[in-house]
């Protein structure tokens, strides 16, 4: 690895998310408004109604100042924390479409140029001429969509490219279409979504209630049509995205619900609020739906960028910037050799634990902290004894987090245990057999979901659990950790698991 390591002390996946759905839910309003404005504008025109034109005229103002400052100032912002946090993903991208990201520069340049002059030109301009350089803008901005769709989607999916390295192929690849169809109308959705902000500022009267109305059809057209092509996206999906969503990895499998809630909330809104009774659409409710909606964005985003796990670009390039085909020689000469910038001193250092600290660093923290907070694996390992974390640092590409393999020497495996049983403390007691579950078996099996425990011991008692079962797990299919926890904890474990299949069965 040719890049260090940008310790920010909390998991960098948060400000990733963060400055990324910003800057998606800008850039997507920007496009839909494009077509807003264009459309509207040529309505206004036909029924020569110049209310309209005003509040047009007023409209793009706060929208070009929000799309060309806030567009800009967090599309530099991607690229710096990306940049920074996943050195070598971003590497490959740049590398990989070095035109497609000149292409996309090109059209944000227009876009900018041209969204400027439209403002500055209502009024001065004859009337067709105005309307086409806006149809220009929102051409130029959609274009940007296009172009970097192709490699929004290339991550998860590079479909044929992987064999041929034919940038064509990585371009439009298997999820490029429902990918852009569904974000194309979500842009629509949006910019139903910012006329109602503006709709609401007006006076009120007969003419708010219209543009409201209007507005709200943007809103729920766009999402309706969102929704069928994120179910076409959904069939075009890799298996192991889908078996990630459904439930591998815990988080995923959150964001997946604050989706499906928060799109039913915005549409349930804005069904009452604009459509039915145009009057509630006040500037708090307005800014609640974007908020919402924002959350919609965010959740989406998270579900996208998580399912690709454990990989930075699938099937090419690990999320922690080990290239799969590296594996064999770093797990030969250790990842401490492999990576440049660890200083000499931590590399010949003897101390098992600040060795396994660097190993951690290198390997782990680009998706977890050491903290009690998101991703910290503080609690997870919390009273882990060493041997269980040893067996567990050698299966973590079979954990539901999706990790990508731990890769080193041996001895580099015994430091990081040494490094997390630090962190991990004393050993610790349970109160039931669901929290031995949890800790020792929840981190690959459920409940009822993936990779379901309760077929897997139904028929067993809890003394055929205690006495023989629970004692061999490393020897069963699935290599699994042996349980390595007290009698008294196994006894519990072994009641609980008992009692599920019980259960089951009535
Ligand atoms: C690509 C991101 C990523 C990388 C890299 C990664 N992990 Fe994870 N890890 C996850 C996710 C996601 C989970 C599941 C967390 C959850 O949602 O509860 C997880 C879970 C775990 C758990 C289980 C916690 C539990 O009790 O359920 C352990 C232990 C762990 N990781 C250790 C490591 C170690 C050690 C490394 C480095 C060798 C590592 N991880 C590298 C993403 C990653
Ligand atoms: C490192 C991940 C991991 C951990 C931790 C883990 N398992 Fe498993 N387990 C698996 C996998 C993988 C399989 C094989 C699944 C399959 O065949 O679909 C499996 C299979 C099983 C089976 C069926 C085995 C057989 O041969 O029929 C049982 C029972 C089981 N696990 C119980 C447990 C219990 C109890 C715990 C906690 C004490 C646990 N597992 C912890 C990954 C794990």
């Amino acid at each position: 690895m040719n890049f260090p390591v940008w310790d920010i002390g909390f998991a960098p996946g948060i400000l990733i998310a963060v400055v990324a759905t910003l800057h998606v839910f800008v850039s997507h309003f920007a496009i839909g408004t494009g077509l807003f404005l264009v459309l509207t504008e040529r309505k206004a025109y036909r029924d020569n109604d110049q209310e309209l034109l005003d509040f047009l005229k007023r409209h793009s103002l706060i929208f070009i100042l929000l799309s060309v400052v806030f567009g800009a100032i967090t599309g530099v912002g991607i690229w710096f924390v990306i940049g920074l946090i996943n050195p070598a993903a971003t590497s490959s991208l740049i590398h990989g479409f070095v035109f497609g990201w000149a292409i996309e520069w090109v059209f944000f340049i227009v876009e900018i140029i041209v969204g400027l002059i439209y403002y500055y030109t209502w009024d001065r301009l004859d009337r067709r001429s105005h309307l086409a350089l806006g149809w220009v803008y929102f051409i130029s901005a959609w274009f940007s969509l296009v172009i970097i769709n192709g490699i929004v989607t290339f991550m998860l999916t590079p479909g044929t490219w992987l064999e041929t390295r034919n940038f064509w192929e990585g371009f439009f690849n298997p999820t490029y279409w429902p990918s852009l169809v569904a974000r194309t109308f979500w842009s629509f959705a949006l910019a139903g979504v910012y006329a109602l902000f503006t709709a609401s500022l007006l006076k009120r009267g007969p003419f708010r209630w219209r543009i409201t109305r209007y507005s709200g059809i943007w809103v729920l057209a766009g999402s309706v049509l969102t929704g069928l092509s994120l179910m076409w996206y959904w069939n075009a999906m890799p298996e192991s995205a889908l078996i990630a969503a459904q439930g591998a990895i815990p988080i995923t499998q959150n964001m997946l619900s604050y989706f499906y809630v928060l799109s039913i909330a915005v549409i349930a809104i804005v069904a009452v609020t604009s459509l039915l009774i145009p009057r509630f659409n006040y500037t708090p409710v307005a800014l609640i739906v974007a908020l919402l909606m924002l959350g919609v964005f965010g959740a989406t985003e998270w579900v996208r960028e998580s399912v690709r796990k454990p990989y930075g670009i699938t099937g090419y390039i690990y999320t922690n910037g080990i290239y799969p085909e590296e594996v064999d020689e770093i797990n030969e000469n250790g990842v401490l050799v492999w990576a440049k910038w660890i200083s000499d001193d931590a590399r010949d250092s003897k101390d098992p634990v600040e060795m396994g600290r660097q190993v951690f660093r290198v390997q782990c923290m680009l998706c977890h902290s050491v903290t009690e907070g998101y991703m910290g694996l503080n609690h997870r390992v919390r009273g882990w004894d060493k041997e269980f974390i040893y067996e567990v640092t050698g299966v973590l590409d079979s954990l539901r987090g999706q990790m990508p393999p731990f890769v080193g020497t041996t001895a580099e495996r015994h430091h990081i245990t040494e490094y997390l049983h630090t962190i991990a403390g004393d050993s610790r007691d349970y109160s039931s057999g669901k929290e031995v579950f949890d800790d020792r078996c929840g981190l690959c099996h459920t409940v009822g979901g993936y990779r379901d425990i309760v077929p897997m011991v139904e028929g067993f008692s809890a003394d055929d659990l205690n006495e023989t079962f629970l004692l061999m797990l490393e020897e069963l299919a699935g290599n699994m950790p042996p349980l390595t926890v007290n009698d008294d904890a196994r006894i519990m474990l072994a009641d609980y698991l008992a009692n599920l299949s019980a259960e089951e069965v009535e």
